[in-house]
């Protein structure tokens, strides 16, 4: 049996065997990228290198990511699906291209010295080609050479094998996909392949090539350089080597069920019905122990990430009830989901009480609204306006009313599920068709508000989002200088419009200590002060005192921009004090004085000691 912790080490030696440096996961919640809401996987900290910026650790890198995916919640309860997982990846930044990519991969997971899986229970997928890029012949040759047989190889389009960008806009490419056999039979058929027998095939390893940057018109261009970005699904791979029937069995994971079986009293194979909710539920709250212990402070809200934390605890919590349970316990799932991951990911451990807190208060306010909700569900059950059935229910029974399951949704919190589960309690049906279509207009309406938000946030390269950026350094500066050193970063997300910052802090804002803040951030746009990076190790920037988010390793190299006068450069070894030091990717500008006025516009609570403050270039 191969564990987690295992196959992290033994992917990121193999990797560093190869010349690759390995650094730490970045957070679940990107900086500075208004367009997607989770890193969705581990290339997402990397964009700026893969369009072509320096990375201070050379050209060749390997990390685990934590990843979450929410696009595919309604899926989980199957073998394979899940919301948070960890994503194995190596990166060529402009250095080496598909064959070395190819031949490392096939060397990985068939090698003895390695993974040793059997290359019989292999397949890939590679580029069937398109408008943008041509039939892929040569990652095929690549395969067929390293040793895969010619009926092994399929050839996919775009929808299957493309991958990216991770926002709107960015880097992306054709890609070739590694599968594991999943079927009854020892071996696979030798027509079997995952083009005509999908189900039966588990991929475990996407390697893209990304020559491409996808651009606002919708275009692409080439990009100028060609990297290499992978993806190996670390469960899904645990799932293969260990001769799992689904990822629930891998060790960050099975730990979960084992206490839903112990809380409920129900046994995970009991039926298929169990199977699935103890499946969701340890999915649902482990991702949302992993986003609320990110260091970002996010709370379950109505809003953006506290939205999917809330979501994901609410069915959590409603299948805990089709299992019987009564009393809370998320709370202790997300226990459990810590004792996993404290080693890996220490920020878990770091934000234990605060994820504890959060998840029982959540929990609370769900049963409660169920409560609520239950008292108008019984009253709608004696009410006389319980209609009869309509065109869209045609059983001729009674039946609860889109507009009535659409009111229990919207102003009591009543997931149609559960409406449905305990219509059909009464022997009652729901009006499902029509409540979709109360659902589809009240979408219409927020992606409207969605877009909006959007509209101009391509952020990553804009002239004006660069500017925020500096920006956000001399707020974060100005703070510590006037709130205290105690305020750090807990999350920043930039637009063409505005800035956002996030940052710890125990209270309100005075009137008094906005106008001192501004004032601060004006005064050093009115020095035209250099900003000048450097690159050192993480020992050396803390020493120096940068401020910022330590995401590194021990020893590792990261930029370290400074804000002063034209010394900063200079200064930044003598250890003198600049206005702002901070660990950070960049890009940023060259002299503050083209940034402008700077105005606080709001001033806001996120959670309990996290504040947010936006604000506006003028
Ligand atoms: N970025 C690629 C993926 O997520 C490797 O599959």
């Amino acid at each position: 049996m191969l564990i987690s912790k295992q196959l992290r080490q033994k992917y990121l030696d193999f990797f560093v065997s190869k010349g690759h440096k390995v650094i730490l996961s970045a957070s679940l919640v990107p900086e500075n990228d208004p367009t997607v809401l989770f890193t969705t996987a581990g290339m997402h900290p990397l964009v700026p290198y893969l369009l072509g910026e320096k990375h201070p650790e050379g050209k060749r890198l390997a990390s685990a990511q934590k990843c979450a995916r929410l696009q595919d919640i309604d899926e989980v309860g199957d073998n394979r699906h899940d919301t948070f997982f960890e994503m194995l990846g190596n990166w060529s930044l402009g250095d080496y291209f598909k064959k070395e990519a190819i031949q490392w991969s096939w060397e990985f997971l068939t090698d003895q010295k390695w993974l040793g899986l059997d290359p019989k229970k292999l397949a890939v997928s590679v580029f069937k080609g398109g408008k943008t890029a041509e039939r892929d012949e040569e990652s095929a040759e690549i395969w067929k050479e390293a040793g895969v047989p010619e009926h092994k190889i399929c050839f996919l389009p775009k929808e299957n094998n493309w991958w990216g960008p991770a926002g709107a806009t960015g880097p992306c490419g054709p890609d070739t996909e590694m599968f594991y056999w999943m079927g009854e039979s020892e071996l696979p058929p030798k027509k079997s392949n995952p083009e005509n027998d999908e189900d039966n095939w588990l991929e475990i390893w996407n390697d893209v090539f990304m020559e491409y940057n996808k651009l606002v018109d919708g275009s692409y261009a080439p990009l100028k350089q060609k990297n290499v970005d992978t993806g190996m699904g670390l469960e899904r791979t645990l799932v293969a080597l260990n001769g799992f029937a689904d990822v629930f069995q891998v060790d960050t994971f099975w730990p979960l069920i084992q206490k839903i079986e112990e809380i409920s009293g129900r046994e995970y194979v009991e039926n298929a019905e169990v199977t699935k909710s103890m499946r969701v539920i340890a999915d649902h709250l482990r991702t949302a122990t992993m986003i609320m212990g990110d260091d970002k402070g996010i709370a379950p809200s109505n809003v953006d990430q506290g939205y999917v934390v809330r979501r994901l605890i609410r069915r959590a919590v409603r299948h805990g009830r089709l299992l019987g349970i009564k009393e809370n316990f998320s709370s202790a799932m997300a226990e459990e989901t810590i004792k996993i991951f404290s080693d890996v990911y220490p920020e878990v451990e770091r934000n234990r009480e605060f994820v504890i807190n959060e998840m029982a208060k959540e929990e609370s306010k769900f049963r409660n609204t169920i409560e609520r909700g239950m008292a108008k569900f019984e009253e709608l059950l004696d009410s006389p306006v319980l209609s009869r059935g309509n065109d869209n229910v045609t059983d001729g029974g009674k039946i609860i009313s889109a507009k009535d399951a659409f009111d229990l949704y919207q102003s009591y919190g009543f997931p149609i599920e559960l409406t449905i589960e305990l219509a059909e309690e009464k022997g009652l049906s729901v009006d499902i068709k029509g409540f979709n279509e109360e659902m589809k207009k009240h979408q219409e309406l927020s992606r409207a508000g969605a877009e909006q938000k959007f509209k101009g946030g391509l952020a990553d390269t804009g002239e004006m989002s660069i500017k925020y950026h500096t920006a956000t350094h001399l707020l974060h500066a100005a703070l510590r200088k006037v709130l205290g050193e105690h305020v750090t970063q807990r999350g920043s997300n930039i637009t063409a419009e505005r800035l956002r910052f996030d940052f710890s802090h125990p209270e309100k804002l005075t009137e008094n200590q906005k106008a001192q803040i501004e004032e601060l951030v004006n005064y050093a746009i009115k020095r035209d002060y250099t900003v000048v990076f450097e690159e050192m190790s993480v020992e050396q920037a803390k020493k120096l005192g940068a401020i910022g988010l330590f995401e590194a390793r021990y020893g590792q190299k990261v930029k370290v921009y400074s804000v002063g006068d034209s010394q900063a450069k200079v200064e930044a070894h003598e250890n003198s004090q600049c206005f702002s030091r901070e660990i950070c990717g960049g890009p940023h500008v060259e002299h503050t004085g083209v940034l402008g006025k700077f105005r606080i516009i709001k001033e806001e609570a996120v959670s309990a000691g996290v504040r947010r403050i936006k604000a506006i270039l003028e």
